[in-house]
């Protein structure tokens, strides 16, 4: 199966989104784009530069901007690098994910990351070719006229419990309320924030996540590119 176009995939942490979007890259041949990742990798190049709560705008703004940052867009091994260091660890501790939500609101490193990703889109489908772009403002800002646009949602609890297993696996340690409260206050400020807030796209197809399966989700959304007529 191959894909043209962009496959823009939205939606909260631990709705599974960027297990089926590699996925669905790989099933594809398609390239494959992580913007969390690009925030994320932007908020530790912040911390690094001795910022934190408290940092101003324009101090978050410099900080980030200034970061060499670049994405690996292969599904199988999606990577990051800051000033050429491999970050793909560092980048999912509790530092940065605790300040990565002050980060992505602040609107001049918002107006960055756009034109990163539109650089990187451009350079994997100009020539007819497909990617999966995965973030929160995929379909709504980054690529509004995208002939696929998915938001996966899940219950809170259900987000939580996921997160935590993954937090196991990578070797952190997890409480279950400390990540529930987490996940709910990432939703809050994520969908609250002035700039380019979280919400489905009014043409995206919503999927809840709560009772399906990744495979479930790839098999739908595999039947959608076909549908769509992405495949060719
Ligand atoms: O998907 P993630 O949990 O790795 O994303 C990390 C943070 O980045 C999340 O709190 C919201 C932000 N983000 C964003 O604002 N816009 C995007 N397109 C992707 C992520």
């Amino acid at each position: 199966m191959a894909l043209r176009g962009v496959v823009a995939m939205d939606g909260p942490s631990g709705t599974g989104k960027s297990t089926v979007s590699r996925r669905l890259a790989q099933a594809c041949s398609a390239a494959y784009l992580d913007t969390g990742a690009m925030y994320r990798a932007a908020t530790l190049a912040a911390l690094r530069a001795g910022l934190g709560e408290g940092a101003t705008e324009d101090e978050i703004a410099r900080a980030a901007i200034g970061a060499r940052l670049e994405s690996g867009t292969d599904p199988v091994a999606p990577t990051i690098t800051l000033d050429g260091e491999d970050v793909s660890g560092p980048i999912r501790g509790p530092e940065v994910t605790g300040f990565v939500s002050a980060v992505s609101a602040v609107p001049q490193v918002r107006a960055e990351m756009v034109a990163r990703q539109h650089a990187l889109i451009r350079a994997a489908v100009g020539s007819g070719g497909g990617m999966v772009v995965e973030g929160r403002d995929i379909g709504t800002v980054v690529v509004p006229d995208a002939p696929l646009k998915v938001y996966l949602t899940a219950s809170p609890e259900v987000r939580a419990a996921r997160r935590g297993r993954q937090d196991e696996k990578a070797g952190r340690k997890a409480d279950l309320h400390v990540t529930l409260a987490d996940v709910e206050r990432r939703d809050r400020l994520d969908s609250s924030r002035r700039v380019s807030p979280l919400y489905a796209a009014a043409d995206a197809l919503v999927l809840d996540t709560d009772r399906l399966s990744a495979d479930a989700v790839l098999a739908k959304l595999r039947e959608l590119v076909s549908a769509r007529g992405l495949d060719g």
